[in-house]
């Protein structure tokens, strides 16, 4: 499906990220509808480092990217010698999805310099080679703020969330300064969907849950939580919006959810339901603070300066996605 009249083919494009969850979709939905475009993928990819949570250091998996024909290059965002692979090339578009994706890391140091410090050196690529530069923020900027999330009020509680927000107020900053370059800022609430496998521990509870099922479990959640309501989007929309970004009638930062919170209770009725099962659920004591118990996007800014309409309903979401949580069950993670 095209999302713009944007025409990519001939285009040079650099995915940041791109052997992880949103960056491979990005990548794939780029080789399908515009087959000649000149898609790059730069990633670190997994290595058996772990942090202190026992997380693995990044999450990105050749797998997730079996049948990409463009070019890999990797390397870490981290290494000014290898962002210097970059400088070889002169990009149209880049997707900067790369990052600490894990929210429960909580070395500020590492998170920030990953995040944020590379960020900078992607804003004046953009700047040099005059890109679209489009990138994911996230709605951890939002803490546990009230719902809706709306832009312009974040308050992050925790270093993930605070670098997404450094990265929001660093482009905003460079823009002051280079009015003529397009940076748009996407702030993904929860995201589910094929590719998110390999994140483990870290994808969504819709995978999670469903190969809980899928195994015989019965499916586990926190006390209470047909209480704790978030905004599910579908990886489908995410690409909508990552594609009309490159379009936004205006820069800046934008909420990508459906604007409708559900609950995690929900998602294991909608799962029993496509699946066939009536497995009891156990419920467990939530053992987070600062734990979000209610995000609703505030989409009015995202439809009226990208024209994003996001089509999948949770349901309809779980749907499209069931097949592929089947085939991903027990598939092994290294
Ligand atoms: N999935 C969500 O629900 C969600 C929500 C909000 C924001 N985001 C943001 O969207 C982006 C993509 O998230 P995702 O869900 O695809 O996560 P992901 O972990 O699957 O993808 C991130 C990719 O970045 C790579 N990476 C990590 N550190 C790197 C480094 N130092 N150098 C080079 N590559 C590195 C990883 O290998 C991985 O492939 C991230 O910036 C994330 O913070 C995601």
């Amino acid at each position: 499906m095209l999302y713009t009249d944007i025409d990519f083919n001939n285009k040079n494009i650099l995915i940041t990220g791109g052997a992880g969850f949103i960056g491979s979709n990005l990548a794939f939905y780029f080789q399908k509808n515009y087959p000649n475009s000149r898609i790059y993928i730069f990633d670190c990819f997994r290595s058996e480092e772990t942090f202190s949570n026992g997380n693995l250091k990044s999450f990105g998996h050749y797998s997730n990217i079996l049948g990409f024909k463009g070019d890999v290059i990797a390397g870490n965002i981290n290494y000014q010698e290898d962002l210097k692979l970059l400088d070889n090339y002169s990009f149209d578009f880049i997707f900067h999805q790369a990052a600490i994706s894990d929210t429960r890391v909580y070395d500020q140091e590492v998170v920030m310099k990953t995040n944020v410090n590379s960020f900078f050196w992607f804003l004046n690529k953009a700047r040099k080679d005059n890109s679209t530069l489009v990138y994911a923020s996230s709605a951890a900027t939002y803490g546990s703020l009230p719902s809706p999330q709306t832009i312009g009020h974040e308050l992050p509680e925790n270093p993930y969330g605070f670098s997404k927000y450094a990265m929001d107020c660093m482009a905003s900053n460079f823009l002051k300064d280079n009015p003529g370059l397009r940076v748009v800022g996407l702030k993904f609430f929860n995201v589910y969907g094929p590719g998110e496998y390999f994140k483990n521990k870290t994808s969504s509870m819709v995978i999670q849950l469903a190969h809980q099922i899928l195994n015989d479990n019965s499916p586990r959640l926190f006390e209470g939580s047909e209480k704790i309501l978030r905004d599910f989007i579908f990886i489908d929309d995410v690409i909508q919006a990552n594609i009309k970004a490159c379009d936004s009638r205006k820069n800046g930062v934008f909420n990508v959810g459906t604007g409708i919170p559900r609950s995690f209770q929900e998602i294991v009725d909608i799962l029993q339901n496509e699946l066939g099962t009536n497995l009891p659920v156990e419920y467990f004591p939530n053992p987070y603070t600062g734990y979000q118990m209610h995000t609703q996007a505030d989409i009015s800014l995202t439809r009226k300066y990208l024209d994003f309409e996001p089509k999948y309903s949770l349901e309809d979401g779980i749907k499209a996605y069931i097949v592929n949580i089947k085939k991903m069950l027990n598939v092994p993670i290294s």
